[in-house]
Order: C-alpha cells, then structure tokens, then sequence
C-alpha cells in the first residue's frame, strides 16, 4: 500500500512526506521531481513553453511510473494532480490517500514568491488560492482516507500526528 499526500500548493506535502518515509523506513517520491527528472525541465520551464494541458499529462505519465515502481512508498503529490479522474481512479487503486490543508492565508505566506510555481490562472495570488482552492477542495476531500490541517504546526509535529492516525486506523500492519 502507498501512502499518497494530497491537497493545495504550501500544505507541507513534499516536506512532511520526506519526514513520514524515513519515520515508516519507506521509500519517498514526489510525482514533480519525477516530471523534472523525466522531462529533464523544470515545471515553471513546462507550463511556459508548453502549457498545463501538456503538464498535466506528463504528470498522469509520472503518477503511473510512480505506482508501477513503488507498492509502498510514500508519494507527495502535485497539488492538481487530483484533477483528472483517471488520477483519481490511479490513486484509489494503489494506496490511501492523506490530505493536507492549511488556512488560504498560511497557503499564500508559504507559497508567495515561490518562482517554482507557476500561476495557474491570470488572478491575483490571493484570488487564486481561493478559487483553485473551492474548485479542487470537494475532490481532496473525496479522496481523502483522512485529512491534517497543516497550517498551525511544524512539519515534524505533522508527520507525528499522520503516523498516529495510521497506526490507530490499522494501516500500519
Ligand atoms: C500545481 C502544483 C505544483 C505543481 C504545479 C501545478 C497545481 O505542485 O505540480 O506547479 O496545479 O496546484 P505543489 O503542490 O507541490 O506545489
């Protein structure tokens, strides 16, 4: 079973899936750095030259290589990757789903100025968030096993916090 860390930009997914592998001595990936090792570019370089459809499609394409390789490991997830329903169908398929959320205000803190990020509409940052954000939050929520808000405390507290809940659901076994 994979332990897949779904939800928005800045909700601590890559950070505290790297804090989670090492607590589960399993192994982590993050379907972004499999886009940027595959496509040999960096994802603001991919959207700019060739679009989110295309993005999006060499993220379904790193998702299916992600779950082909790895039964159990531990994989951060693109905050759309949710999306599309065929990721969704991958997800339910090859593992449970954590998700992780935060208040728009500690979403826009952590993740204004990142360079790494691309916009995703032509709104402002912070309309941005809370539109994506009330587009995207019934499907985190769908295929959420559980949910951690993340907004109020480190990473390592957070990864603590998963790791009881797992072990109190059975999935640890
Ligand atoms: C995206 C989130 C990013 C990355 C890309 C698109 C999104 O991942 O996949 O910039 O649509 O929300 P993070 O959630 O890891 O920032």
């Amino acid at each position: 079973m994979n332990i897949f860390l779904i939800g928005y930009r800045g909700t601590g997914k890559s950070t505290i899936s790297k804090l989670l592998s090492k607590k589960l001595q399993k192994g982590f990936l993050d379907t972004d750095d499999l886009i940027v090792s595959i496509r040999e570019k960096s994802i603001p370089e991919i959207f700019e030259k060739e679009g989110e459809k295309r993005f999006r499609k060499c993220e379904t394409a790193a998702l299916k290589k992600a779950v082909r390789e790895n039964p159990s490991a531990v994989i951060a997830t693109g905050g759309g990757l949710v999306l599309k329903p065929q990721n969704q169908r991958i997800l339910r398929r090859n593992g449970i789903c954590i998700y992780l959320f935060a208040s728009e205000d500690e979403i826009y803190s952590r993740i204004f100025g990142d360079e790494n990020r691309p916009a995703l509409t032509n709104k402002s940052p912070r309309q941005e968030i809370h539109d994506v954000l009330a587009a995207r939050k019934p499907i985190y929520e769908s295929l959420a096993d559980f949910s951690l808000d993340t907004g109020n405390q480190e990473a390592e507290k957070s990864a603590e916090l998963i790791l009881d809940a797992l072990s109190k659901r059975g999935d640890l076994k």
